[in-house]
């Protein structure tokens, strides 16, 4: 499949689970003084999750562009040192506003990557929010048991606050999230090395695909939770990352993605392009 084959077949699947694709928004951002750039699939929906304006839409899909480039989620440092983070990116994201929760977000991720994608069910491993005492939030067993029902147990791994509390920035919506990894890597190398202890580890072939975060809190200015009017979901997968592993490459560079601009860089300046 094409990149642009792989956008579409996510939209169309969401579509058919009656959701609204709608446009992605500017990456600038007008009317929020907490951010400058968009930094994720939710922020034009941070006014919907509050319950600042209604809900026109209970489920919504869309492919977002998005810039993280300051702020709580800053990946400036890592872009050009490895294959896999950018400065600017889509994120492919569903979102559910008081409709369904995490049962059927977790099945159809799932759906989506091994039924419609077809990727290797026995590359994947899933983390769950271990919970935090400082919090006073328990851990996701709730997530766990619907994992458990498509992945081996050992496959389903505990995160900490940093990976698997997900927050706007400083304030704003949040809520603990269960991410779902895949494991790039060769027959040899996975059978060597156990992918799960890979996970989170800053491997460039056992990354982050999908993030979903069920979010329940608007985190106030003095630190303390407040619970949302309604549950939602919010997930964001990184479409680069989803083209290099449909199509079978090693860096996000190698996908059609980058090539044509790449192919055209080298034409213009004579240079041919390595790594
Ligand atoms: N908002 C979540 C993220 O950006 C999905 O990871």
């Amino acid at each position: 499949m094409t990149a642009k084959e792989i956008r579409q077949s996510f939209k169309d699947y969401f579509e058919s689970k009656n959701h609204k694709i709608v446009p992605s928004a500017p990456m600038v951002i007008k009317d929020d003084p907490t951010l400058m750039f968009t930094n994720a699939g939710m922020n034009q929906f941070k006014d919907i999750i509050l319950g600042n304006v209604p809900i026109q839409y209970p489920r919504v899909a869309d492919s977002q562009k998005c810039l993280r480039v300051s702020g709580k989620h800053n990946d400036l440092e890592e872009v050009g040192h490895d294959t896999y983070h950018h400065t600017m990116f889509e994120m492919l994201g569903n979102w559910s506003f008081g409709d369904y929760f995490k049962a059927e977000a977790i099945a159809w991720a799932w759906e989506y990557l091994t039924e419609v994608l077809k990727l290797d069910k026995g590359r994947f491993y899933v983390t769950v929010f271990e919970g935090s005492e400082k919090e006073g939030l328990m851990r996701d067993d709730e997530a766990a048991a619907i994992w458990e029902k498509f992945v081996p147990k050992d496959r389903i791994l505990n995160g900490n606050k940093k990976d698997n509390f997900w927050e706007m920035g400083d304030t704003g919506p949040c809520g603990p999230c269960s991410e779902i990894h895949i494991d790039l890597r060769s027959d040899e190398e996975r059978a060597a090395i156990d992918g799960k202890t890979l996970v989170n580890k800053d491997n460039p072939l056992v990354i982050e695909i999908w993030n979903n975060v069920f979010m329940q809190y608007n985190r106030k200015a003095d630190g303390t939770l407040e619970p949302l009017p309604n549950k939602v979901i919010d997930t964001g997968m990184g479409f680069e990352r989803l083209c290099m592993a449909v199509q079978g490459k090693k860096s996000n560079y190698d996908t059609d993605v980058f090539t044509p601009i790449i192919k055209e860089i080298e034409k213009i300046t004579g240079y041919e392009y390595t790594v």
